[in-house]
């Protein structure tokens, strides 16, 4: 696909170019743009399944024990994605109730649901519990308690998880580090915490501990520090063995990371998987050990690839030394760059194949001077009425959204074998303000 051909590992694997004009999914970006409008984000389902297959197969190469991929709903998540999720055969990991509830209407099997998060309300555990959820993932000492209580008044045993924070650290923005010993999640190793919940968790008559649960962040390139904390979490389970504990279950998280521009390298999931596969193995054989089944959770790279959102050009706009390529969208469909200083590239869909010869900027809407998507960029030269393209928008982002500057949150398109699926609507101005009630007449003066 000429100039479109560097960004192959950020687009979604159907993308090509015909007659100047990007497809996905066998679908003309152009006129779904023209028919459905902008911002517009679509799901390339063959991208979502190739990433699957590639878990998979590197988990059936590597582990030699059962394993399970378990989605982690948070990257994006609504029905379709739930129907999805099931019909693969994933696993889930929700870390609320309303997560919890999108899938269980959706007819998500609710044994294959993980309960995480680091502050459950009373309710949603009782939803949880309701519900019948695989595993609860415990994550601090009053949430053992609540959990215990519940469940004593219901009369069950819940089947449970311990999150520990494992004290390791990774290379990722700090804002989505998760397993160092300061962090907000889990039960630190340190002072032999971990130790004393999970005793805890063993003597109670309500709760099963099956597994241990960690999570070092998101946007991981190494897998090392994975590798490493399957073995701290196996070191634990050792430990307390002498309690009649065994360690059924064994999840290292999720966190691997997606290239976002056409500079960053491909990260392939299998040379993570084997290392994680392996020091489990080594660990294990090290305790005499079985084998555990492995749980990994990965949420952006099972999506980010596969979505692509599309935003209209407004106007094109030169201040000072800068050129702005003004669009319809960002700050309130995407935080992630003003959140994280996140990197993006852009395709102009309408053109594809023409030289890029202009540096840009290609800025949003929203009355933020952060709400700048792309802080520089080369592009052929753009005009109002262009449709910009940008690749790996299938995480984080309307999951993230927002209604800031009482912006509409966009819609979304599932895109399988050349047709198009609404699975959000655009919001409507109604929606706006249908949470909103008026004050009684008086109150206002
Ligand atoms: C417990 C847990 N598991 C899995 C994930 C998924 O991470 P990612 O989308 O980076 O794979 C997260 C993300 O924060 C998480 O907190």
């Amino acid at each position: 696909m000429s100039n479109t051909s560097r960004l192959h590992h950020v687009l979604p694997i159907t993308a090509t170019g015909v007659d100047g004009r990007l497809y996905i999914g066998g679908c003309d970006l152009v006129a779904l743009a023209d028919r459905f409008g902008t911002p517009l984000y679509v799901y390339d389902v063959a991208t979502m399944n190739d990433a699957v297959s590639r878990y998979e197969a590197a988990l059936e190469a590597h582990y030699p024990g059962s394993w399970e991929i378990t989605y982690a709903a948070k990257a994006f998540w609504c029905t379709a994605m739930a129907q999805w999720a099931s019909t693969r055969g994933l696993g889930l990991d929700v870390v609320s109730g309303g997560e919890l509830f999108i899938g269980t209407q959706a007819g998500f099997p609710p044994q294959r649901i993980h309960f995480h998060g680091n502050n459950k309300a009373d309710a949603e555990l009782a939803m949880a519990l309701e519900v019948g959820v695989g595993r609860v993932v415990l994550d601090h000492e009053a949430e053992v308690d609540r959990l215990e209580r519940l469940a004593a008044a219901r009369g069950e045993e819940v089947t449970v998880w311990l999150r520990v924070a494992p004290g390791i650290d990774v290379h990722t923005h700090d804002y989505v580090v998760t397993g160092r010993a300061d962090t907000k999640f889990g039960v630190p190793l340190a002072e032999d915490t971990a130790m004393r919940v999970a005793r805890r968790i063993l003597r109670s008559p309500h709760l099963r501990l099956v597994g241990l649960h960690a999570h070092l962040g998101s946007q991981l390139f190494e897998a090392m520090p994975v590798a490493r904390a399957a073995q701290v979490l196996i070191d634990l389970a050792a430990a307390l063995r002498d309690l009649g504990f065994v360690l059924h279950e064994l999840s290292p998280g999720g966190g691997w990371g997606v290239p976002y521009t056409p500079e960053m390298s491909p990260a392939p999931v299998e040379p993570y998987v084997a290392a994680v596969s392996q020091a489990t193995v080594v660990a294990c054989q090290r305790h005499g050990m079985e084998i555990p089944r492995l749980v990994l959770e990965p949420g952006r790279s099972l999506v980010a690839r596969a979505g692509v959102a599309l935003y209209r050009v407004g106007g094109v706009k030169h201040q000072s030394d800068r050129t702005f390529v003004l669009i319809d969208g960002g700050l309130a469909d995407n935080p992630r760059p003003a959140l994280y200083g996140a990197k993006y590239t852009a395709v102009v869909a309408n053109r594809v194949g023409d030289p890029a010869t202009e540096v840009v900027a290609v800025a949003g809407p929203y009355c933020e001077s952060g709400d700048v998507l792309i802080q520089e960029i080369s592009l052929p030269p753009v005009r109002p009425g262009d449709l910009l393209a940008v690749p790996v928008s299938g995480a984080y982002h309307l999951s993230m959204a927002s209604n800031y500057n009482a912006a509409r949150r966009p819609a979304a398109l599932w895109l399988v074998d050349g047709d198009a699926h609404v699975i959000q609507e655009r919001e409507s101005l109604e929606d706006l303000i249908r949470r909103d009630r008026p004050l009684p007449d008086g109150v206002t003066r």
